[in-house]
């Protein structure tokens, strides 16, 4: 599996996350979101914001692209592609680039407006598992 961003089709991948961000579910904000995620045995996973009429109760696409990667057999995320309604990158928000880093870790690869970059740029010094290890010292 690719791991460096030379590797990854991101065409391919983008195109997935524009095809399921027209599946979005946003009457409130009108701002549908797609993201697509490459799986470390392959697998391309996909995920679209599902809106509630109780606003705070809205799903963002990670979420589903999330649940999806374990609906389907889990694994780690190593390139998502993550896409607004121009079909251009889009910036996962604080909560999202948490979900990544749980389910890729590191060096799993985001492509940004500013190009790819590895999740320890996208969310430097981040809170995760280990975290919760090194608390009972
Ligand atoms: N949204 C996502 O789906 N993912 C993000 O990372 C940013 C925000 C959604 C949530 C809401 O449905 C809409 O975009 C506007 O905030």
């Amino acid at each position: 599996m690719p791991s460096r961003a030379d590797d990854v089709d991101w065409d391919a991948l983008r195109a997935a996350a524009v095809s399921v961000m027209r599946q979005a579910y946003a009457p409130y904000s009108s701002f549908p979101v797609g993201v697509a995620g490459l799986v470390d045995d392959g697998r391309v996973v996909v995920g679209c914001n599902v809106e509630n009429a109780s606003y705070g109760v809205g799903l963002c696409a990670e979420c589903g692209m999330v649940s999806a990667l374990h609906a389907s057999g889990g694994g780690r995320l190593v390139a998502v592609a993550c896409v607004g309604a121009n079909g251009a990158p889009l910036m996962p928000c604080g909560r999202c680039r948490q979900l990544l880093w749980e389910h890729g870790g590191a060096s799993c690869l985001l492509e940004t407006p500013l190009g790819v970059l590895p999740m320890s740029e996208v969310l430097p010094q981040a809170f995760g598992a280990e975290d919760l290890d090194r608390a009972g010292e």
